[in-house]
């Protein structure tokens, strides 16, 4: 694979859970090498700046979120503006001595909240101003608080992890378990996949019996697999109009370190039921793929050729090519052309 490892650009990050930032609240994250920010002004409002004061490189969020819609930096005490990143107040200037703070300004990144989700728009131009051309994506049932969190962060590109993600072939043998799958279950799949939003989806369908996990639902469950750049993977269970979203997100670090965060939201009673189920059975599948992903990359250490066959990795191949495509369409000015085409794809797991 001649593929270079880089990062999606003039696109949406998962950047964090509405419920975890409480008014006044800062979180640090690194997204895609960009050291953010991400917090809430006393008011409620999200924000989020680039996490390093231009004074002499205090975190900002080591510091305070103030009344006057600014975040205090807790080495000299500088003020900057929370939706512009514009310096309004340096405490250790005199009266009457010259005050720079009308040319000092950190970067600040467009955010929002969906329900419960929030987004980061992460521009390839560092002086990006104004609206983004594309909305953060938006999914059902992330108006609730979620039922559960798993994060895991890896010692690996972003792109590894979500190959990893969308790869069909590796459930029956890394993840075989006794309730789940037994390997003596293995059978031909054959499923249809349609283009989706910067993305493609694995058409509804009612779920595979051979999955135990399933058959507790009750009723007939129908099953949407989804896929969008950058890195997320919905898996919308609907049984009648109730249901499940299982949302993923993949969310690179820097070169050598992704986190993933996986959200369970659901309205339905029984699965608040089987919450603790649910939560180490989610803990178990992400860990598996943690430490394969740990070996892996001592593999890739080595740079080793990688091969991507048809079709049981066709879905690495479309990852590679819609995240090429963005690219190019964005340098190029021009709309994105999904590379996807409805297609039916055979494998067995
Ligand atoms: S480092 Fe931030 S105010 Fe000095
Ligand atoms: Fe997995």
């Amino acid at each position: 694979m001649a593929q270079a490892l880089t990062f999606v650009e003039d696109i949406w990050y998962f950047a964090g859970l509405a419920s975890e930032l409480k008014r006044g609240q800062m979180a640090h994250k690194t997204i895609a090498g960009h050291p953010i920010v991400v917090g809430r002004s006393q008011s409620g409002k999200i924000f989020a700046l680039r996490d390093i004061c231009p004074h002499r490189a205090a975190p900002f969020s080591a510091g305070k979120v103030m009344d006057d819609d600014t975040v205090e930096c807790p080495y000299h005490g500088w003020r900057f503006g929370l939706d512009d990143g514009q310096c309004t107040h340096i405490p250790a200037i005199c009266k009457g001595q010259k005050d720079p703070s009308g040319g000092i300004k950190v970067r600040n990144y467009p955010v929002r909240e969906n329900g419960q989700l929030i987004w980061a728009y992460i521009a390839a131009d560092p002086k990006f101003k104004g609206d983004p051309e594309i909305a953060p994506p938006q999914f059902a049932r992330t108006d609730r608080k979620a039922v559960f969190v798993e994060r895991l962060k890896l010692n690996c590109h972003v792109d590894h992890a979500v190959i990893g993600l969308m790869d069909p072939a590796h459930v029956s043998f890394l993840h075989r378990q006794w309730w789940w799958r037994s390997g003596a279950s293995m059978h031909e799949k054959e499923k249809r996949f349609e283009p989706r939003e910067r993305g493609f989806a694995m058409a509804a369908h009612t779920p595979s019996s051979n999955s135990f996990g399933y058959k507790i639902l009750g009723g007939k469950p129908i099953t949407e697999i989804a896929f969008r750049l950058p890195g997320v993977r919905t898996e919308e269970i609907t049984v009648g109009d109730k249901g499940i979203l299982s949302f993923t997100a993949v969310v690179p670090i820097d070169e050598n370190n992704t986190e993933i965060i996986s959200v369970f939201f659901s309205d339905m009673a029984i699965v608040k039921l089987l919450k603790p189920i649910l939560k180490k059975g989610a803990s178990i599948f992400l860990n598996q793929d943690g430490d394969i992903i740990k070996l892996q990359a001592e593999c890739l250490k080595h740079d080793p050729r990688l091969m991507l066959i048809d079709d049981a990795d066709r879905q690495a191949k479309w990852y590679y090519a819609i995240k090429k495509e963005w690219a190019k369409s964005r340098a190029e000015g021009r709309a994105f052309v999904n590379p996807v085409k409805p297609t039916t794809l055979r494998w067995r797991s």
